[in-house]
């Protein structure tokens, strides 16, 4: 199976029903994407298809192929998106666990909606759970991000 992840081609020997997740942390090696639930309900494992997000515990990799995957690891090559700014700036993580899924969702909602409110956001990110509680700083530096984007003239 051919797939292209962070720009980058990768030939993979995976059934076609093996989760995209799987083969992203386990035969392409890039394990910034977590595993929580495996059945959709916590976003951990949120990775960016075509820029949309999805869960990637439960998309079959064949479903990815001839798209363009992006993981953490590929949001930026240096740290640098807004949100990943903004993350920082806030202070946002605890554990982190759920960070990476919730930056990725992060992400696209700034793509579609460069000024979300704080309802768009908890709307757009409903679907990303953290046990630590970091919901209120995740709104703040989803604001935050939107305002970094704009000062940079960045695309999301
Ligand atoms: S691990 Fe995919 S949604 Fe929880
Ligand atoms: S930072 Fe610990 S689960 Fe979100």
């Amino acid at each position: 199976m051919k797939l292209v992840v962070n720009g980058q081609p990768h030939e993979v020997d995976a059934p076609a029903d093996m989760p995209l997740l799987w083969v992203l942390r386990d035969l392409v090696g890039l394990t910034g994407t977590k595993f929580g639930c495996g059945m959709a309900q916590c976003g951990a494992c949120t990775v960016h298809l075509d820029g949309a997000p999805i869960r990637s515990c439960v998309t079959p990799a064949v479903a990815a192929e001839g798209k363009s995957i992006t993981t953490i690891e590929g949001l930026s090559k240096d740290g640098t998106h807004p949100v990943q700014l903004a993350w920082r700036e806030a202070d946002v993580v605890q554990c982190g666990y759920c960070q990476s899924g919730q930056i990725m969702a992060a992400a696209a909602l700034l793509k579609s909606n460069p000024k979300p409110s704080d309802a768009d956001i908890d709307t757009a990110l409903s679907g990303n759970l953290c046990r630590c509680g970091t919901y209120q700083r995740i709104r703040l530096a989803v604001h935050r991000a939107a305002e970094l984007t704009k000062e940079a003239g960045h695309v999301a």
